[in-house]
């Protein structure tokens, strides 16, 4: 078993907050391990919390839809959630949740060691990017932090209710797609890795 796997494993039995007790399954992450862009939304929906993959509801068809526009799809990508666990009737996580949960993905951060990270939503980009981070206004900007290229989209479940926001949405994913060929071109170049199910 590798790291990864075995985060994954102490995770599955994690009660650290009460979201443990709600949870149908833990939601850990999915795609390319040793991805060089990693994708981090908030927290599972139902259907993540039914089947324990992330972004597969509504939110996550539409977002893979909007990545394949770029040439992305999860063999050359990892993705993953501020939370692991259901906030329930979809609220945001808590401050206290979010504080418990984040160690997990630091270190699942740690081991995939992507180079871009791609925050979906604001409540990513607030936990990841800046605390005070304003994604109607910094979507699609850069910022280099911790060696890692850091940039926001819209959520996708913002994009599902608000088509207005899918043009500034399109030239983000150009501006992740440039970056892409920028610093880690081979993305496009290598065969993509096999999801093993
Ligand atoms: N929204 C998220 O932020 N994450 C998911 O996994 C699904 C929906």
């Amino acid at each position: 078993m590798n790291e990864l796997e075995t985060l994954h494993q102490t995770c599955q039995t994690c009660q650290a907050c009460s979201l443990g007790t709600t949870r149908t399954n833990l939601v850990f992450g999915d795609g390319n391990p040793n991805a060089e862009i990693m994708f981090i939304g908030e927290g599972p929906g139902e259907q993540e919390d039914l089947t324990g993959i992330p972004f597969v509801g509504p939110a996550g068809q539409l977002l893979s839809q909007i990545l394949e526009i770029i040439d992305l799809d999860r063999s050359r990508y990892y993705i993953a959630n501020i939370v692991k666990c259901r906030p329930p009737r979809n609220r945001d996580p808590l401050t206290e949740e979010q504080d418990t949960c984040i160690q997990y993905l630091q270190e699942q951060i740690e081991l995939v060691k992507p180079k871009i990270i791609v925050c979906l939503g604001r409540i990513s980009a607030c936990r990841l990017i800046r605390s005070d981070f304003k994604i109607t206004r910094e979507h699609g900007q850069w910022v280099h932090k911790k060696n890692f290229w850091m940039t926001a989209l819209y959520h996708p479940s913002a994009l599902l209710r608000d088509l207005s926001k899918r043009p500034d949405t399109f030239d983000d994913l150009k501006s992740i797609q440039a970056k892409i060929k920028e610093i880690c071109p081979e993305v496009y170049e290598q065969v993509p890795y096999r999801i093993q199910k």
